[in-house]
């Protein structure tokens, strides 16, 4: 079953209850949480504090996206705060075998992201211990940007890697999915659709909600 991981980034940051709110009486079940440190990528997001806030608000599943220099320094804190899916860029750190078993010695899941610039060749020494993996399909760093068409054929190469893993791996795509693009992506083999602008705009959550599952599902 298809699923979508509304992104945070686009909500608006001074009524966040409401929007909350709206969320837990939706069919999501995912709320995907960019955090941005102004190095890895030239913006800066939120954080924990913020995560452990909204922790108290609602049972989604916090998919937390890390743009972060040195993700192993944060992973605990993310943790404690209530992070149920980590994912990070392996350009961060040094060890990204390290950093996933960090993540899943803390029993959450562990993703590895895939820049648009990022071989997915990377995946062949990760694929055995890892959960999910994320796919980039704009340049990290800002919401509202236009899907990059050349991401599709990569959805479908990893889409291959996984079913041939033979493991339990969620394929996420990350950027420009709108209600136009959004059945093509899920049939190009990706399992989980983040949207953010198409979500948290003027037409209103619920029924943006309910017009991406009409599409996905
Ligand atoms: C970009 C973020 C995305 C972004 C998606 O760095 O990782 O999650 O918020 O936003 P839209 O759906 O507006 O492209
Ligand atoms: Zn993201």
């Amino acid at each position: 079953m298809k699923e979508l991981s509304p992104s945070l980034l686009a909500a608006d940051f001074y009524d966040l209850r409401s929007q909350i709110e709206e969320l837990n009486e939706t069919d999501v079940k995912y709320l995907h949480l960019d955090v941005m440190d102004g190095s890895y990528v030239p913006n800066i997001s939120f954080g924990p504090d913020v995560i452990n806030n909204l922790r108290k608000h609602t049972n989604l599943i916090f998919d937390t996206h890390l743009m972060i220099q040195n993700p192993e320094k944060y992973i605990d804190k993310f943790v404690e705060v209530g992070a149920d899916i980590i994912s990070f860029h392996p350009e961060t750190t040094l060890h990204p075998n390290r950093v996933v078993s960090q993540i899943k010695s803390k029993g959450v899941k562990a993703g590895i992201v895939l820049n648009t610039h990022t071989d997915e060749n990377v995946l062949k020494y990760l694929i055995q211990d890892i959960d999910l993996v994320l796919i980039m399909s704009v340049v990290p760093g800002f919401g509202g940007q236009k899907f990059i068409p050349q991401i599709l054929e990569k959805i479908k190469r990893v889409r291959k890697i996984i079913d041939e893993s033979g493991r339990d791996i969620i394929l996420e795509v990350d950027g420009g999915i709108k209600l136009e693009n959004a059945k093509e992506i899920s049939d190009a083999g990706c399992d989980l659709l983040v949207a953010g602008s198409a979500i948290f705009n003027k037409d209103g959550i619920s029924k943006n909600v309910d017009d991406f599952y009409r599409v996905i599902k």
